[in-house]
């Protein structure tokens, strides 16, 4: 018998998918990690950090070379000056750093605002802190924000709200009126923010990411949550950090040292060996994408799906209604079994009250070998054909 807080969690869409497609021997496309590794050199710092004997305990608020590299790349990237020792929490991915901020600062009964569709850990998170979510739905095709409905969000219980950009899955980047928005709302309810900005070296074309904790005002009531997954390809090495004023940082290591502690020690050299990686890595990660993106586009499109090119992170997410179906775990789970290609459902990202608006989209991660992308693509043509058969 589950406690009453988690009683409503139910298994994770990514899990069902991920099963049904190795069931099916199709192509994965749902969940979003690359089947390729990043660089050698960083694999070797990895293993160099074994050898050396980092294999104790790291300190609980991260290794300092760590919480350097991250405080360096900051200064690197947003010219965002920070602290290492008081501003950096490295935790277990991104995923316990936002679980830390928002276990640390979300009383019971505080409402905390969430972007639909969104990644599925924020919703577990608020419940399991006792907070309320307040769903404020991102309006397609271009997934913008509705000022209206998020100002009507905002009351004086809104303690957190919650942003993603580039976001999942949507693709979208959060515009500097967006920003501007938010830091407005922000100030006048006096509501701290969580940006998750775990995608941030995903971004293409004329695209920029740009941190949210910059923007005018923003600095002291932000904290800002990314990890080396997406931008290393090494998602199993769980290596995410908090970059967050004192007071904020204060509230994330007072959880982090009672749930974790610390994470793999060995990890912390090796994600500061990579983050301080020359501009050209990082230039050939966003070529090497948006070569990626723009062929499955290509193919998605051809087979009749819509969409707005993502400028983001590595997934599309296709409406799918002008094949003539009408719910997407029902498209999702055809694709999977009769053309051989998985994607993701994504009413599973929207609370139940908004879930039609997900209903006719499928979310596709494009982190996959091109040999990969051509082999979904090539049975993905037989959904020119499957359409009329289904
Ligand atoms: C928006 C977003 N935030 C956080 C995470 C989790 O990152 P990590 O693997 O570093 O815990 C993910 C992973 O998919 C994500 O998409």
């Amino acid at each position: 018998m589950p406690a009453s807080r988690i009683a409503s969690f139910t298994p994770s869409i990514f899990a069902e998918m991920s099963r049904l497609a190795a069931e099916h021997q199709a192509i994965n496309l749902g969940q979003g990690f690359p089947d390729f590794d990043g660089p050698e050199e960083i694999k070797a710092a990895a293993m160099e950090a074994i050898h050396n004997g980092e294999n104790q305990y790291a300190q609980s608020p991260g290794q300092p070379v760590l919480r350097q590299a991250i405080a360096a790349h900051a200064q690197r990237f947003y010219g965002q000056a920070v602290n290492p020792d008081t501003e950096v929490t490295v935790t277990c991915g991104a995923s316990e750093a936002l679980l830390c901020a928002i276990l640390g600062l979300v009383n019971p009964g505080d409402e905390v605002i969430v972007f639909e569709p969104c990644f599925d850990v924020y919703v577990p998170d608020i419940l399991m802190a006792g907070g309320v979510p307040r769903f404020v739905p991102l309006r397609a095709p271009d997934w913008h924000i509705d000022y209206a409905e998020l100002s009507a969000a905002f009351n004086n219980r809104t303690r957190l709200i919650l942003v993603n950009t580039p976001h999942n899955p949507t693709g979208k980047i959060f515009s500097p009126a967006d920003f501007q928005q938010i830091a407005a709302l922000c100030e006048q309810w006096n509501t701290l923010i969580i940006s998750d900005e775990v995608y941030e070296h995903l971004v293409y074309d004329d695209a920029r990411h740009a941190r949210l904790a910059l923007a005018p005002g923003l600095a002291e009531r932000t904290l800002t949550i990314s990890s080396q997954g997406k931008t290393f390809s090494f998602t199993g090495w769980k290596t995410g950090w908090a970059i967050a004023p004192p007071a904020l940082t204060d509230a994330v290591r007072r959880v982090h040292q009672f749930s974790t502690f610390a994470s793999a020690t060995p990890f912390h050299s090796a994600a500061a060996r990579a983050l301080a990686l020359p501009d050209a890595y990082y230039q050939t990660l966003r070529a090497d994408y948006t070569a990626r993106r723009d062929f499955l586009a290509e193919v998605l499109h051809d087979c009749g799906l819509r969409f707005v090119t993502p400028p983001g992170t590595y997934f599309i997410m296709a409406d799918f209604s002008a094949l003539g179906f009408d719910d997407d775990v029902k498209f999702c789970r055809w694709l999977t079994t009769e053309i051989g290609v998985a994607a993701i459902p994504p009413s599973a990202f929207y609370s139940d009250a908004h879930k039609p608006l997900g209903q006719h989209y499928a979310r596709f991660a494009f982190c996959k070998k091109m040999e990969t992308l051509e082999k979904a693509a090539e049975r993905l043509q037989r959904i020119k054909t499957g359409s009329a058969s289904m």
